[in-house]
């Protein structure tokens, strides 16, 4: 049968669960094959949910085969760019190609603003920005040799309104923003789109642990700021399959002549 994505290769990173094993699956279910990246180890103090685990990483891997197409599977942190270009490289390798790249790795940590260390911001920029910048580094040159494709960066919500309590989380989702544009201007002359995706509330283990707790420990100093992020529509949280799809679209020639835009997934709470 003939799938909306037949021949792309698709690297996508935080692939070991939530949304990055959403978008693995997607794909997959759609002719790409996979090649799933994550930490699946401890993530920095002060993240206030379960680490991902090596078990969760062979879990996205058994489910990429299980929709019928090829999958690496690949510990490493995002962090790493010397990591994430071996990585590339070795999946062109096998693969063949990259034709599809889906940097969706990032961490969330509430914390009031006198409350933040410069630790804690550069945990999160490292991760949710350099991470980021690295994927695309690492890839970029491939999807050019592939003949052009469809970069998809994870930004937020937070990557276009305030998401209170997470200055650090909201400054690198902005960044991700701008990141998307700077990207798309300069890579578009090669065919390579790029685009990002903005979930508003998405069910997946980042909500899990102590992250609800501390949301609520953050949000009692200054609650006149809870409001922001409420949704037009009734449904007010998202599974990753909801986001997963969008990601597939901006993988697919539907969206081809789309570039350096920004899709909210969110109902409606960006203009809440
Ligand atoms: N869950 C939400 O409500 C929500 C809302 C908006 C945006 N987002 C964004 O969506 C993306 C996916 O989040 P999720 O909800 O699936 O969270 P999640 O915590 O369930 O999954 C994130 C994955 O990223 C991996 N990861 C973290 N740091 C890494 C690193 N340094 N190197 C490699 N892998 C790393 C983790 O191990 C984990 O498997 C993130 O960028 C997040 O900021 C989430």
């Amino acid at each position: 049968m003939s799938g909306r994505l037949d021949g792309q290769v698709a690297l996508v990173t935080g692939a070991a669960r939530g949304q990055g094993r959403a978008h693995c699956v997607r794909l997959a279910s759609e002719g790409a094959d996979i090649v799933a990246v994550d930490l699946a180890g401890p993530l920095p103090a002060g993240v206030p949910y379960e680490s991902a685990t090596p078990d969760d990483l062979a879990e996205t891997g058994r489910l990429v085969e299980a929709a019928g197409a090829r999958v690496i599977t690949a510990q490493a942190d995002v962090r790493d760019l010397a990591a994430m270009t071996a990585i590339a490289d070795d999946a062109v390798a096998t693969l063949g190609r990259l034709t599809t790249v889906v940097a969706n790795a990032g961490i969330c940590i509430p914390v009031v603003w006198n409350e933040t260390s410069g630790e804690l911001f550069d945990d999160v920029l490292s991760i949710n920005v350099r991470g980021v910048w690295n994927t695309v580094m690492a890839t970029a040159q491939h999807v050019i040799d592939a003949g052009g494709g469809s970069i998809i960066l994870i930004s937020s919500y937070a990557g276009k309104k305030v998401q209170p309590f997470m200055v650090p989380y909201t400054t690198s989702k902005h960044a991700v923003t701008g990141m998307t544009r700077a990207f798309a201007a300069e890579l578009g002359q090669h065919n390579v789109r790029v685009n990002s995706v903005h979930p508003g509330g998405v069910a997946t283990p980042m909500g899990g642990g102590d992250m609800v707790t501390e949301l609520e420990r953050t949000g009692a100093t200054n609650p006149k700021l809870n409001a922001m992020g409420t949704t037009f529509t009734a449904q007010t949280w998202a599974e990753p399959e909801e986001i997963a799809a969008v990601v597939a679209f901006l993988a697919s020639d539907e969206s081809k002549f789309m570039t350096a835009e920004h899709l909210s997934v969110d109902g409606g709470s960006q203009y809440f």
